[in-house]
């Protein structure tokens, strides 16, 4: 799966812009603050609906604009279509696909498959547990639309047992009225355990594999699920819980309290990893997700790397480099000619500057 061409209308620092990218390797360079990560933020906001590195989608939208376009044609083995969003400010944004509006934003997923890099993705390992389980939710989403759905109605039976619980706190005799929502809670909490179970498995098994690559040495990566409650007990532990609930008028175990963790030679490398085993861990990570869409989807995603072949030394910009040959890259520097001659293969370059892009030809360096 790639983009051929897409164009940005009122999106952070970009006017207007229209690229023709290449299905291989496309490095588009410039200064800092230029608009690189913005580019693919808005390739992001194409595959998943939301941006990357923003939870308001104001931020999103030129500074004294009320409204924004992003326009992809992506193509695949089976089909190309062009995806359509538009961001409103203050109102719910509109996505279409070949210009059908979508009625839930769900159906988005799978349109455009994305994998983006970025020096904040450290914070998956470092970062605190909701960072962790927004990546595993993202990627789940992406490769399912079920799981999509399980979390979607999980997260409004939440909302409501916790406004009950406030309730209960100010008038007991509501509690009679919790079951319905533990066992709702746990009818979702269960599928998505399960999900979450097969998730974790898959991709330690390849994040290692990637792992021991990247790094030329015998060290072996691990990932563990850590769930809140188990399959077995979780309705039972919730009615346990439930005056602890009460008291702090929210929701204490639950698959919203998930953790993952990170084991390098059996120790956590969040605690003991080095700077640069927990860099290779988070890129493990992300390489792993590409092998696993490209094995479950059978297509491959586009990868996005947001300067941070810079923070990797050359053994592992070059294991990039060589690894990502068949899916879709877009990658941002400062400095572009150092990963051309490098890259081995027909790359497309663009400079970014002040917002615009030019496109400055492909390169064949090998
Ligand atoms: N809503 C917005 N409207 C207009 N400009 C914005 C908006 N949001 C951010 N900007 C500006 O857009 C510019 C580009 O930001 P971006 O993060 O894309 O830069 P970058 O090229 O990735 O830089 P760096 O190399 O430092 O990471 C910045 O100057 C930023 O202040
Ligand atoms: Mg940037």
């Amino acid at each position: 799966m790639y983009i051929d061409k897409i164009s940005i209308n009122n999106f952070r620092n970009m006017k207007n812009i229209s690229v023709n990218l290449n299905n291989g390797l496309n490095v588009f360079y410039g200064d800092n603050a230029q608009g690189k990560t913005s580019f693919l933020e808005s390739v992001y906001l194409c595959g998943t609906g939301r941006s990357h590195r923003a939870n308001s989608e104001k931020a999103l939208i030129m500074f004294n604009e009320t409204e924004s376009h992003i326009k992809a044609h992506v193509c695949d083995e089976y089909s190309n279509y062009k995806i359509d969003v538009h961001l409103k400010g203050n109102d719910k944004k509109g996505v279409a696909i070949d210009s059908v509006p979508l009625k839930k934003l769900g159906d988005l997923f799978g349109h455009l498959l994305v994998v983006v890099f970025s020096p904040e993705d450290l914070e998956l390992i470092k970062g605190a547990p909701s960072i962790r389980r927004r990546f595993i939710d993202m990627e789940l989403c992406q490769l399912s639309h079920i799981y999509y759905y399980n979390l979607q109605q999980y997260y409004k039976v939440l909302k409501q047992r916790n406004s009950l619980l406030k309730s209960i706190y100010k008038d007991p005799a509501l509690i009679s009225t919790l079951s319905v929502w533990d066992e709702q809670l746990a009818c979702y909490g269960c599928e998505i355990i399960k999900s979450r179970e097969g998730f974790i498995e898959h991709i330690s098994g390849l994040a290692g594999k990637i792992y021991g690559e990247a790094s030329h040495n015998n060290e072996a990566l691990q990932i563990n699920y850590k769930p809140s409650l188990s399959i077995k007990n979780y309705e039972d532990k919730l009615i346990k819980n439930r005056l602890r609930d009460i008291q702090l008028g929210s929701t204490g175990l639950g698959i919203h309290k998930d953790d993952i963790i990170f084991i390098v030679d059996g120790y956590d490398v969040r605690g003991y990893g080095s700077q640069g085993q927990q860099r290779t861990c988070a890129l493990a990570v992300k390489l792993a997700e590409v092998e696993l869409i490209k094995s479950l989807k059978k297509r491959s995603p586009v990868l996005l790397l947001d300067d941070v072949l810079s923070e990797l030394d050359i053994g592992r910009q070059d294991y990039i480099l060589r690894n990502i040959m068949p899916v879709q890259t877009i990658i941002t520097t400062t400095g572009a000619y150092d990963i051309i001659s490098r890259a081995g293969k027909k790359t497309f370059i663009f400079h970014v500057q002040n917002g615009n892009i030019t496109f400055e030809g492909p390169s064949f360096m090998v």
